[in-house]
């Protein structure tokens, strides 16, 4: 299936829906976006809802539901044990992932959790192709650390490689040996890997790295949290998969996988998550912890009504022309920004558009945090909320030093089906406009910095007065607009 192509050869990212139910947005003058921002402490976490314009925070838990999905929660069954509700979850995910068993969750971290407790020993690995946040907080709570194998490319932020999230082979092989079999309880492949900009990987990569995981007897982990972008892009990517349906897509790459987790705030258009696999050991070895922490086993902690929305979603999640929407928003965003100059993440990715705060703010020391200067500076330019995805979001070791990510990129999301053309139009401008007046921004530093989790709760202010010379250019340039 093609894109409409137009008569003037311009590409556009064109919906295949229409709006029913809106919500009404808020755009504060300038001056009121910085004392906003100035009560968050620079931190775009802690921004009211209500003085954001654009939320690009995340794309977690705000996707826009389908009719479909809205009606399905109207029919949800509230009985505590064995909800009809559940059952037809389960049906589903079995339908489309080839597994026999399901767990329901709250949400993905919760999965994260229980896999890390009951697989992870102290003084064990578990390699990756890149880490996220709350999967490597679970792993080292239990005692483990994470070893991140992506190939040399996907730290690349200008290419034009299709697969960037793809593990290096060679580099599984050789931590494989230098840390033995028996010290490796799983390989976690995470589908649109989201912290390197949300690049996908190839089928090809993942039935590889499955063959030699398995040829050592080492389960593989999918976190498919961002498969739906994945999917997109295996289809329109991988010569070899381009004939083949979204459904068949999936089903392949669930099928190297033993255990599949999932955020529904992003896989499903809904909120919640689960686990699925066909192996009833690994079944029985988390089962226990699902009564424990989440909920009865037929609801995990989540509410029927995000279930049978969810059941909706991940039916709709195999039509091409609804994953499309996402990542060809994403493009057109990645490509006006290139146009005005705005160093972005490139090929543009899964989940938002990526833009390289260290090259955009090359002024400012990596330990003045420029992707999060860039984040309080695009809300204060645009009533726009991004999240600083660098150095911030990294933890301090226990001696106190603070690493630096190898990344330091603004995540600017895009909501599936949320924000029109229009509003990502507006978006481009601020931040190009920001671009040209890059000098006078200026970094942040920590004035409440907690001890984990910091970039949640830290709370920071700009070093020197940046932010008023910003509004006051501002002003200048563009009169009394909002
Ligand atoms: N895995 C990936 C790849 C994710 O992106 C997320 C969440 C999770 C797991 C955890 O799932 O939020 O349901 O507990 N990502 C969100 C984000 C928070 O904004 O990127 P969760």
């Amino acid at each position: 299936m093609g894109e409409v192509k137009l008569f003037s050869g311009m590409k556009l990212p064109l919906e295949m829906h229409k709006v029913r139910v809106v919500q009404k947005l808020n755009l504060l003058p300038i001056e009121a976006r910085q004392t906003a921002m100035a009560e968050a402490g620079n931190n775009t976490f802690l921004l009211k809802n209500d003085d954001v314009f654009l939320d690009m925070l995340t794309d977690s838990g705000v996707n826009a539901m389908s009719d479909q999905a809205v009606a399905a929660m109207m029919v949800a069954d509230d009985s505590y044990a064995g909800s009809a509700t559940y059952y037809r979850l389960e049906k589903k995910i079995g339908e489309l992932f080839g597994t026999t068993y399901f767990l329901p969750a709250h949400q993905g971290r919760a999965c994260e959790s229980i896999i890390a407790t009951a697989f992870v020993k102290p003084g064990d690995v578990v390699p990756m192709n890149f880490h996220f946040t709350t999967a490597k907080a679970h792993i080292t709570r239990v005692g483990g650390r994470v070893e991140e194998l992506v190939i040399d490319e996907g730290l690349n932020p200008v290419s034009d490689y299709p697969f960037k999230g793809n593990i290096d082979l060679d580099k599984l092989k050789e931590c494989i040996t230098r840390n033995g079999v028996e010290h490796i309880p799983y390989i976690r492949l995470e589908a649109g890997t989201n912290l390197i900009g949300g690049q996908p990987f190839s089928l090809e990569n993942m039935t590889q790295t499955a063959n030699l995981a398995h040829a050592y007897g080492i389960p593989i982990v999918l976190d498919a949290s961002l498969m739906q972008d994945n999917l997109y892009f295996i289809k329109v990517r991988e010569t070899a998969c381009k004939d083949m349906s979204i459904r068949e897509i999936t089903r392949a790459l669930c099928d190297n996988a033993d255990i599949i987790y999932f955020s529904a705030r992003k896989l499903g258009f809904a909120r919640g998550g689960g686990m699925a696999m066909n192996d009833r050991a690994y079944y029985e070895r988390m089962k226990d912890f699902i009564p424990l922490f989440e909920g009865f086993l037929t609801y995990g902690g989540m509410s029927v009504r995000e279930m049978e929305a969810m059941t909706v979603g991940l039916e709709e999640t195999m039509d091409e022309t609804v994953i499309s929407q996402g990542p060809q928003f994403i493009e057109f965003m990645v490509d006006e920004l290139q146009k005005r100059g705005v160093p972005v993440v490139t090929p543009a990715g899964g989940l938002g558009c990526h833009i390289n705060a260290r090259k955009f703010l090359s002024h400012i020391d990596d330990h003045a945090y420029p992707a999060a200067a860039l984040a309080a500076a695009v809300y204060i330019a645009g009533g726009v909320r991004g999240m600083e995805r660098g150095t911030l979001s990294e933890q301090r070791e226990p001696d106190g030093t603070e690493p630096i990510a190898s990344m330091e990129l603004l995540r600017l999301a895009l909501p599936r089906r949320v924000f029109t053309m229009s509003q990502v139009l507006y978006a481009v401008d601020r931040i190009s406009w920001l671009y040209e007046n890059r000098e006078l921004v200026g970094g942040l530093n920590f004035v409440e910095e907690p001890a984990s989790l910091r970039f949640f709760f830290g709370r920071l202010a700009p070093i020197g007065d940046w932010q008023e010379k910003l509004v006051a250019k501002f002003r200048k340039d563009f009169g009394d607009s909002l």
